[in-house]
């Protein structure tokens, strides 16, 4: 078993760079399959779940080959053939639900299991098949299983999300490229990440406008071919270094981040009374004296994202004054409470809100990633507590954080993961 041992209090300085947005790879791949041809996807982040999401595509037929070392895909799709993702692979990663919207765009019909991934309570998948139904598929749901077929063609419909789902709002778009006629999706889902696809579905072919609008308009396409294509930078894990910094951080400089995308996270350090400054493509973050405590609530984008609210809850916890922290996306995501207690944190979570009392600081102890961001959460909490911090269960970490020891020991951080 592997562990990471954290030597608290000491104050990181230096440049940390971004990789690639694993939200937006998981999709990408996927979205080659629509192609007749070969695709390249350039800063690929070398984590988990793209080598599950390349497990699937092979498995389809598709033929990859991961340079890992340029941090590229190249993937020919032209050979995949088959329509079914098996339950093992699937269950791995819970983006391998977009298999089900690039197979039935392409194929006309696609089988795949429930997909796998963080438990932050329920989460459904029925405002997809909505989509897909609403765009003239059959699906069935057996024994976990989601089957989805069309006879002949899709056709393309308006469609109202009752939620902006990212991922409804990406399936959708990946089933409507294919589509006879236009598709509006109408509250759709605004994050970075869904521009991202867009723009490769463009490159690839697709007539897709108005990603980050609220309204995507698809105009459906008979033919794809395969194109090139560089990931955007990993909002999350930017947003993920600059809590770190604005926590135990001297003077950091996060690199290869567009500033644009990290404003909801830049606002609310500043208000703590953190020093943030904004480059061209890099954030720099400094810590302060005596953080202030502040309230906020994770909303869909350009909203304060659920995927870094446990992170800043931990700044919190030694922030002078009472937060309260609504999470406004999932209903069960405050499980690595517990662990922060663990360090001395004073947190009280009911539900979807959580009170938190700043004390004067944490203490280093044994906790668990219960799942991928708590796991970079209880990294903070370990650079911030003094003595030494134990994470067990990293390999919820590992599915969606590149290199993030080495990353953060480049800067101060000590921090090792050892085998047990
Ligand atoms: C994606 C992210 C995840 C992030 C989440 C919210 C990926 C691979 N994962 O997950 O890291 O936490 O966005 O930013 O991009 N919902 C329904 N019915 C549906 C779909 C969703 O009720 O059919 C609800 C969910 O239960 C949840 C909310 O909508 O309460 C948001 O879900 P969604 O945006 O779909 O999240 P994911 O795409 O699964």
């Amino acid at each position: 078993m592997q562990k990471m041992v954290i030597e608290g209090g000491y104050p990181l300085s230096g440049n940390i760079s971004v990789s690639g947005a694993k939200n937006s790879v998981v999709a990408l791949i996927p979205a080659a399959l629509l192609a007749n041809g070969v695709s390249v996807i350039e800063n690929v982040p070398d984590i988990r779940d793209v080598y599950v999401m390349k497990d699937i595509a092979e498995e389809l037929g598709a033929v990859v080959d991961y340079k890992k070392n340029e941090n590229m895909l190249i993937i020919n799709a032209a050979p995949a053939r088959k329509t079914k993702v098996s339950e093992e692979k699937a269950g791995r990663a819970r983006a391998s639900y977009y298999f089900l919207g690039a197979l039935l765009g392409r194929f006309g019909k696609a089988t795949v299991p429930m997909p796998g991934g963080c438990n932050f309570g329920g989460r459904p998948i029925d405002l997809h098949i909505k989509g897909f139904e609403t765009l003239g598929a059959t699906v069935t749901e057996d024994e976990d299983v989601v089957v989805a077929t069309t006879k002949d063609t899709l056709f393309g419909q308006e469609i109202y999300l009752d939620f902006p789902s990212v991922g409804a709002t990406i399936n959708i778009m990946l089933a409507a490229c294919r589509a006879e006629g236009r598709t509006f999706i109408r509250n759709a889902a605004c994050e970075p990440h869904i521009v991202d696809v867009a723009n490769f579905l463009n490159a690839m072919g697709a007539r897709i406008t108005g990603a980050a609008t609220g309204t995507i308009r698809i105009d459906g396409v008979d033919e794809m071919h395969g194109a090139v294509h560089s990931v955007i930078p990993d909002q999350i894990e930017a947003g993920t270094y600059m809590i770190a910094a604005a926590a135990v951080g001297k003077d950091v400089t996060v690199c290869n981040v567009i500033p644009r995308h990290m404003e909801f996270l830049t606002d609310k350090l500043i208000q703590m009374g953190v020093k943030v400054e904004e480059g061209g493509d890099s954030i720099r973050v400094s810590a302060c004296e005596n953080p202030k405590a502040i309230n906020f609530t994770t909303t869909p984008y350009p909203g304060f994202p659920t995927d870094l609210q446990p992170q800043m809850v931990t700044f919190l916890t030694v922030a002078k004054g009472e937060s309260k922290v609504r999470e406004g996306v999932w209903n069960n995501r405050f499980q690595y409470v517990d662990e922060l207690k663990l360090l001395g944190a004073d947190i009280f979570a009911e539900g979807q809100n959580a009170t938190v009392h700043g004390v004067p600081f944490l203490t280093g102890a044994q906790v668990r990633a219960t799942d991928l961001r708590a796991g970079a959460a209880m990294i903070i909490a370990g650079l911030m507590a003094k003595g030494k911090t134990v994470i067990t269960e990293l390999e919820h970490i590992d599915r969606g954080y590149e290199g993030i020891e080495e990353k953060l020991r480049a800067i101060g951080a000590h921090i090792q993961r050892i085998e047990e």
